[in-house]
């Protein structure tokens, strides 16, 4: 089979791999589209949990049909539509899973757009129901343009928050106001916004991540789920201690270590919003397999409003 693999120049080359047989609890899942997220760019330049780029196969997100089930791994999985999400080797025409990491996809939705929710609307929701966003709160969403932020927007407005959208352009801002959110911040025109917050959820991370933690009210909740924009810079922890009267949560949140019965929980729920039209999947553009190096090269310039994602035929 074909596969987008990382080479020593940490390009992506799509060449012939072996294909590989689901293990015990695992399953073999044929993809009809691929997901492309920032976390692609972070494993080929050798920065995504020290996993060397050279050799790798990103991918961590796939929709597709199950061809096949490991030793162990339920065999009615096999010829169901699926959201699988790998640890990694999505960039293929085929990729092996682990069965806690599958979850239902409706027969007559695109698959496209599943993959346009996928991830990045289970991060959106889980960040928020972990903050515990209400109606009325104010919440703030840095990296509001991207894939986990624009799904982060609809999902926080949905709950009935005020959501205060971070983004880089003011035509970035009118897709945003147009899902849901109520105030746009230009981070390119004022670094910080000059209001306070219940929730901050941040895909963002980076150098000014210790100034927007100074936003948050009384008892407010900061979800970093993301580091879009780098470390933190050396001034975070100061900064917590410093804000220590507002009782502040700040909490770090990753997909790798969430339940497959919380991952369930989440994606019916977001399935639910999405089929009942409550939830509308961003697409930004679809390209071939082939094209995969050119996918990582607008994820990484940040060109991207929602999803980026691959067709493998
Ligand atoms: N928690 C998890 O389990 C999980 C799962 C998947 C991915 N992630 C991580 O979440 C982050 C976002 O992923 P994504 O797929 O949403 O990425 P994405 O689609 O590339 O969006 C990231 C957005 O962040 C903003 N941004 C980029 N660089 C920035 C900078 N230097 N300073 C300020 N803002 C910047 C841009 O939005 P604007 O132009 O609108 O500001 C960009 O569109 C990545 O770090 C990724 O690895 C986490």
């Amino acid at each position: 089979m074909r596969a987008a693999v990382v080479q020593p120049s940490g390009a992506l080359g799509l060449i012939d791999v072996p294909q590989p047989a689901p293990g015990p609890g695992q399953v073999l899942v044929e993809a009809d589209v691929i997901g492309a997220g920032y976390v692609d760019v972070m494993l080929s330049r050798g920065e995504y949990r020290g996993i060397p780029g050279p050799g790798s196969v990103p991918g961590v997100e796939v929709v597709g049909r199950v061809q096949a089930a490991g030793p162990g791994a339920p065999g009615d999985l096999v010829g169901r539509r699926v959201l699988a999400m790998p640890a990694l080797g999505g960039y293929a025409e085929r990729v092996v899973v682990d069965v806690d990491r599958v979850l239902p996809v409706p027969q007559e939705a695109d698959a496209a757009e599943a993959v346009a929710l996928g991830v990045n609307a289970l991060v959106a929701e889980i960040a928020l129901h972990r903050a515990g966003a209400v109606a009325g709160e104010h919440v703030l969403v840095r990296g509001a343009g991207g894939g986990i932020g624009s799904l982060a927007t609809q999902i926080a407005s949905a709950r009935g928050a005020e959501v205060t959208a971070v983004t880089s352009s003011a035509a970035r801002g009118e897709r945003l106001l147009e899902l849901g959110a109520t105030r746009i911040v230009d981070r390119t025109a004022s670094t910080v916004p000059d209001q306070t917050y219940d929730v901050i959820v941040d895909t963002v991370a980076g150098p000014d991540m210790g100034r927007y933690l100074r936003l948050l009210r009384d008892n407010g909740r900061y979800v970093m789920c993301g580091g879009a924009g780098g470390a933190p810079g050396e001034d975070l922890l100061p900064t917590l201690l410093s804000e220590f009267h507002k009782s502040p949560t700040l909490v770090a949140f990753s997909l790798n270590s969430v339940t497959a019965a919380e991952l369930l929980r989440s994606w019916q729920e977001i399935t639910a919003r999405w089929t009942e039209g409550l939830l509308t999947p961003v697409l930004h553009q679809r390209l071939a397999l082939t094209d995969a190096e050119h996918a990582l090269e607008l994820l990484e310039r940040g060109t991207p409003f929602g999803k980026v994602v691959l067709l493998p035929r």
